[in-house]
């Protein structure tokens, strides 16, 4: 019995330990997972910090006089991910500079601003 009773709290401590390790490997610093949709959008709003933010604002509101304010702006994400890849005008082409996961990603957060 004693002994049984030994094996089983072992057996939990094991469980535990694992689960500790589990956790562990999923801290903040750790890989963020795409969202249901396959986008990582963590990654998206880094790159807008990056290379979006100086023209368009922190929150979509322009900084750079000619370029539109993304709050209002009605473009489908298609429509967004030809623009963001391709450029336009002023707007500078990203297709070398950022994956296509990346473009379609910042397409898709865009949709925050316009909230
Ligand atoms: C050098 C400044 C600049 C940077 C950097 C920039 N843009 Fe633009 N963006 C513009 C300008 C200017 C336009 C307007 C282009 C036009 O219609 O002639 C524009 C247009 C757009 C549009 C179309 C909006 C609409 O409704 O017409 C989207 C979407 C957009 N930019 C997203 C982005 C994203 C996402 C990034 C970062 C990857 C980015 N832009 C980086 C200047 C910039």
């Amino acid at each position: 019995m004693g002994l049984r009773l030994q094996t089983k709290a072992t057996a939990l401590l094991f469980l535990g330990v694992l689960g500790l390790m589990a956790c562990g490997s999923s801290s903040p610093e750790g890989h963020e997972m795409p969202d249901a949709a396959g986008l990582d959008l963590a990654n998206a709003s880094r790159n807008y910090a990056m290379k979006c933010a100086m023209c368009h604002g922190e929150d979509g509101k322009p900084v750079l006089a000619t370029a539109p304010d993304l709050r209002t702006s009605n473009m489908t994400v298609e429509e967004r991910v030809a623009i963001i890849a391709y450029g336009k005008g002023t707007m500078p082409p990203h297709r070398n500079t950022l994956d296509m996961p990346s473009i379609r990603g910042l397409a898709v957060y865009l949709d925050k601003f316009t909230d």
